[in-house]
């Protein structure tokens, strides 16, 4: 019994984590790197306190992520991925408590909001990702991680299964930097098209429009789907949108698309089902709730979607293929419906 508490108690450590955490946020390796390898350099050069920095050392020495000779420090094998050079490999920014990802990445300790509401962890904090991440602006640290530089989760389906050949103009809605616009563009040259997203992705899509050659059919409009988008477009396309948020919210956008789209546009649901896959259940199930935790509503199925779409007076009118992780339903406006 006794060694059962102490194994859980280690499941459950949080100091370890946090421990990481501060070494990614001060960038204590860059700076073993740079040469300044003993306690008091390295409580002055990252501004810290420097007995808690000792014990933070000390923790990190007996983890095997830096190592100790006398009084100087150096980084280990184990801990060389916390170097900023290695920063593609994506594990410094996960654990820098001060970057967006790394922000995002704690929100996993406000579990219970998402277990008690069904909303997004991140939520318990009075805001939304997206909306902290518009705050925090185009150009603020980590926010390229944010940015979809390539269109994911089989969104070649969009551009494939749907008929477009009657279709002039479409407008991406949270289309960010634009990835899946292009996409779209690039596969049918009749299109024209709208990238509409928060402000804080406008520059980022604009330059993405410009380097693909295609700023002369595609514009890009900054604004917030919960308060109206541009009306009178032939298509309004909602990729990877609605899981990110709850019914009522899902239910208010897609009103939004209803309104803009009036009798004889069509809003194009292209909603993506985030699944964990992994051999190993601890893995699996953690990963699992990682998805959970990370938005509104992971998993809604097609039926789910056309029920939700019925709440905002629209009506499936054609269904693709869907993938493991794609669906694809267009909706038009039921014609009673105020
Ligand atoms: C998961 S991403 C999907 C991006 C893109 N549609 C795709 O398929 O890759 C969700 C997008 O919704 C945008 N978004 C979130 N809240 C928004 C709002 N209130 N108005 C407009 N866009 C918003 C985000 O900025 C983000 O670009």
């Amino acid at each position: 019994m006794q060694q059962a508490a102490i194994d859980l108690l280690g499941k459950a450590d949080l100091i370890t984590p946090m421990a990481l955490r501060v070494a990614a946020t001060l960038k204590l390796v860059d700076h073993l790197e740079a040469g300044v390898t003993d306690l008091p350099g390295l409580a002055r050069v990252t501004r810290s306190h420097e007995r808690p920095l000792g014990k933070v050392l000390d923790h990190l020495v007996s983890l095997g992520v830096v190592e100790r000779a006398g009084e100087r420090y150096r980084v280990s094998a184990l801990g060389a991925p916390l170097s900023s050079r290695c920063d593609h490999l994506g594990v410094r920014p996960m654990l820098d408590v001060e970057h967006l990802i790394g922000k995002a990445e704690l929100a996993m300790v406000d579990l219970l909001h998402t277990v008690r509401t069904g909303a997004a962890a991140y939520e318990e904090r009075g805001v939304t990702l997206w909306e902290d991440l518009n705050a925090a602006g185009g150009g603020a640290p980590g926010m390229d991680a944010f940015k979809r530089t390539a269109a994911l989760f089989d969104a070649e389906a969009i551009a494939e299964q749907f008929d477009w050949s009657q279709v002039r103009d479409v407008v991406d809605v949270g289309g960010n930097s634009g990835a899946v616009a292009i996409s779209l563009l690039e596969a049918h040259p009749h299109l024209t098209a709208a990238v509409f997203d928060l402000p804080c992705f406008g520059p980022a899509a604009r330059e993405a429009v410009e380097r693909a050659r295609l700023a002369d059919r595609c514009e890009v409009i900054s604004g917030s789907f919960f308060d109206g988008l541009p009306p009178g477009r032939d298509v309004y396309l909602l990729s990877a949108i609605l899981a990110d948020w709850s019914d009522e919210d899902a239910v208010r956008i897609l009103r939004q698309c209803r309104r803009a789209a009036g009798p004889t546009g069509v809003v194009l649901l292209a909603e993506v089902h985030l699944r964990a896959d992994h051999p190993d259940p601890v893995h699996r199930t953690a990963a699992a709730l990682r998805i959970e935790a990370s938005m509104g509503h992971p998993d809604r199925t097609p039926a789910d979607l056309a029920e939700l779409a019925a709440r905002a007076g629209l009506r499936v009118t054609w269904e693709g293929r869907h993938t493991p992780v794609r669906s694809l339903l267009a909706l038009r406006a039921e014609t009673e419906h105020r």
